[in-house]
């Protein structure tokens, strides 16, 4: 793996991937950074690796449904490894509008496994990171597995299900080399405030109310962003090709205690002026249509075979999260001044 093709590296998850993998890997190839920048990539994410690895590190805007482009890329940058993040990846938003969801994750994975099939002799390896929601909700006291079946409720997790069956399918009729990760719901720097964790800090920060969806039972596993960007290198490093990984925090809560949680420590590290607790925000707003129950992950291929679990817990991870949020402002003012914000503000009842 010396050329690295990641997708959507300006996003949440592959910005905190790069930063893994070229600062705390050993890893001493270029990564060819895609992505498209829609509201949710942000450029600054990786600022100073323009300076720090002038030569290593490489950004392209372009969309991987664009062949030209993408073409391009994988000629110029004799591309020989894709991590492929970019997608749509907001549940609300795709009930909303689906459109884009079905062109990015599907036709998007298409056409770069079509490019990937064009260059079959010099490719190492397709990693296609994907979501434990495809495989829709759960039972009290069940766990996804790599043999739960697909089940999704969401055009979101729709678009996602395509797009894996696709890379599978890919592996099994070309014999491309691929691995697949389904995660569960992340958390960490860098995440954009439409989702549930850094909507709640950033909320209870400013001290506005905090939406909490239906009854705020449902239930999801929380996995730091760095546990699973270590879990990717790991499957991408040692992964047996062709096959597919569960990656999860072993954190599976209620909503409304994630969003609990988040409100007390930020009562411990900034105690809120004359306002009281912060639990005093919270609003319960009406329920997201075909809201998944429960999901919950059982992750032990991933340990057995290649000896990763995450190191944080629920509490760990959450005080380094919320602790960046706080540090961060500058982050915050600029991702709050884009073009998204004002989308969330027009489509959501509660902003
Ligand atoms: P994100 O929305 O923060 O980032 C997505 C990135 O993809 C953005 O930088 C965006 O500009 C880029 N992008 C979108 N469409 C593109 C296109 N057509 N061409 C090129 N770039 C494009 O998402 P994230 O939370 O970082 O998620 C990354 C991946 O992980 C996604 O595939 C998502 O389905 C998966 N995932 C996310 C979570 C989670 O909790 N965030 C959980 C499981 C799986
Ligand atoms: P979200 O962060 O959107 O991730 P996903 O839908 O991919 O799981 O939502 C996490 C959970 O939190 C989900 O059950 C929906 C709920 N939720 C709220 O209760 N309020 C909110 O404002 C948001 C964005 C989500």
């Amino acid at each position: 793996m010396i050329n690295i093709l990641v997708t959507g590296g300006c996003g949440f998850i592959g910005s905190n991937f790069i930063r893994h993998l070229l600062l705390e890997t050993g890893f001493d190839g270029y990564v060819i950074n895609v992505d498209k920048l829609t509201y949710a990539g942000n450029p600054n994410n990786l600022e100073d690796f323009e300076i720090t690895f002038p030569e290593r590190y490489i950004f392209i805007q372009a969309d991987i449904c664009d062949r030209e482009s993408m073409t391009e890329v994988f000629e110029k940058y004799k591309i020989d490894t894709v991590c492929h993040f970019a997608a749509e990846s907001h549940v609300d938003r795709s009930i909303l509008g689906p459109q884009d969801f079905i062109q990015t994750n599907i036709f998007g994975t298409f056409n770069l496994l079509e490019l990937c099939r064009l260059h079959r002799d010099r490719l190492n390896l397709f990693h296609h990171i994907s979501t434990d929601e495809v495989f829709g909700s759960l039972d009290e006291k069940e766990f996804f597995s790599e043999n739960t079946p697909y089940d999704p409720s969401s055009p979101y997790s729709a678009s996602k299900a395509g797009s894996d069956h696709l890379v599978s399918a890919y592996g099994k009729t070309y014999g491309i080399p691929i691995t697949i990760s389904n995660c569960s719901n992340n958390y960490g720097p860098y995440q954009f405030p439409e989702k549930l964790v850094p909507l709640t800090i950033l909320n209870a920060i400013e001290g506005k109310p905090i939406p909490v969806y239906g009854d705020g039972k449902n239930i999801r596993d929380w996995l730091y962003v760095k546990d699973h960007c270590r879990a990717i290198w790991r499957v991408m490093e040692s992964g047996k090709r062709g096959e597919t990984y569960m990656v999860g925090g072993k954190t599976d809560m209620h909503n409304i205690d994630v969003v609990r949680a988040i409100c007390d420590i930020l009562d411990e590290f900034e105690p809120a002026l004359n306002s009281g607790p912060r639990r005093a925000l919270i609003r319960f707003v009406k329920d997201r249509p075909g809201h998944d129950l429960r999901y919950a992950v059982d992750f032990s291929k991933i340990q057995t075979e290649l000896g990763w679990v995450p190191d944080e817990t629920f509490d760990s991870g959450i005080r380094k999260t919320i602790r960046w949020y706080l540090d961060n402002s500058g982050w915050i003012k600029q991702v709050k001044s884009g073009e998204y914000m004002s989308w969330i503000k027009k489509h959501y009842h509660h902003n």
